[in-house]
């Protein structure tokens, strides 16, 4: 099979395609055939081995795993003893980022409670674009955020993977959207569907005015005081992701901030999977949008990782492989 094989850290470069055996359904396991799959902060991190401390995890000269590749969309195609969910031919899709990786090539092999079936309405494509980013917004907005209807959410870093489909959650609850990126990306967010756009390069959110009862943040780069100045009485700030020095002022500072304000800063840890169901009924009803950036081929997956690495996607950079 082809799959984008790397062997030591590095940049996009490292990654080669090259062909491989096709992996075995071991037991409790089901081989997949690879329709498509999408790139995710997980991907760039283990790539570069970045930040360092990682490299405890993911082996600290070269990397453990050698095929990269979070979320994945395709058919299943032999099923490994013991699996009882699944028959050859269903079409599924799920969150490997407990399971191996390992997304980026034709074939791989996953225990069967890491994919789920798909909808008929979903494309493969669709589907790929999903579980990761997808359940990051779910479980940030709704289970830690305690999304309510009418409230006035913000999406920061609202161009990724998390802010398209975040605005489609908070719209269900009928909520005015406001996404903040860069420039070149607020005019693709306005048709989008949020309410208002702010330019983070121009305007600094936690300082511009206005006060927000959710803040969902997939870029947490500021001090835990300056989230509390842009939440309303009773506001909730989310981070699901940014810098960690950031992240652990956060996770000291919010248990502290809950006792002493009515204001909660929280950080979401993702439990991969969980949640798809809900989410696969938001698609179904009409209300997510799986913003699309490519499809790109296997082969151009050093090429869309190098473009995730500049930020230059908007949405889901997802890439097809049959
Ligand atoms: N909580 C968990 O358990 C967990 C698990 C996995 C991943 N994560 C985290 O979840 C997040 C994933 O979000 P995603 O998929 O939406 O990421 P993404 O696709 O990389 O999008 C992030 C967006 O933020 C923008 N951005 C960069 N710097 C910004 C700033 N200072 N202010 C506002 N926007 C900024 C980027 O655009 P420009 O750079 O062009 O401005 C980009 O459009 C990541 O932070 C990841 O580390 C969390």
């Amino acid at each position: 099979m082809k799959s984008i094989i790397y062997r030591r850290y590095g940049t996009p470069e490292v990654m080669q395609l090259l062909e491989q055996p096709e992996p075995i359904a071991a037991r409790d396991q089901v081989l997949v055939k690879v329709h498509a799959t999408a790139i995710n902060d997980w991907d760039w991190t283990l790539l570069r081995g970045q930040p360092l401390i990682l490299r405890l995890l993911s082996g600290p000269f070269k990397p453990k795993t050698s095929i990269l590749g979070t979320e994945v969309a395709g058919v299943v195609a032999a099923l490994g003893d013991g699996v009882t969910g699944f028959s050859v031919g269903d079409r599924v899709y799920g969150d490997l980022s407990e399971a191996g990786f390992g997304g980026f090539a034709e074939y791989v092999s996953v225990p069967e409670k890491a994919v789920h079936p798909m909808t008929a309405n979903m494309t493969f494509e669709q589907a790929a674009a999903l579980p990761h980013a997808g359940l990051l917004a779910l479980q940030g907005l709704v289970d830690v955020g305690g999304i309510r209807q009418g409230d006035r959410v913000l999406i920061n870093g609202a161009g990724g993977g998390v802010g398209a489909i975040g605005l489609g959650i908070a719209k269900a609850f009928g909520c005015k959207v406001t996404g903040v990126d860069k420039a070149s990306k607020l005019g693709a967010l306005n048709a989008m569907g949020f309410d208002d756009t702010l330019d983070y390069e121009q305007t600094d959110f936690t300082r511009h005015g206005q006060r927000y009862d959710l803040v969902l943040d997939a870029k947490t780069t500021r001090s835990p005081l300056r989230y509390l100045k842009a939440l309303e009485p009773g506001g909730r700030y989310v981070s699901v992701g940014g810098y960690l020095p950031k992240l652990f002022q956060l996770f000291c500072a919010g248990p502290v901030i809950r006792k002493v304000t009515n204001k909660q800063l929280k950080i979401l840890a993702l439990k991969p999977n969980q949640g798809l169901d809900r989410l696969k009924d938001l698609f179904e009803s009409g209300a997510l949008n799986c913003m699309i950036d490519g499809p790109f081929a296997l082969a151009d997956v050093p090429a869309a990782m190098a473009r995730f690495g500049r930020a230059d996607h908007l949405g889901k950079i997802v890439i097809s492989v049959v």
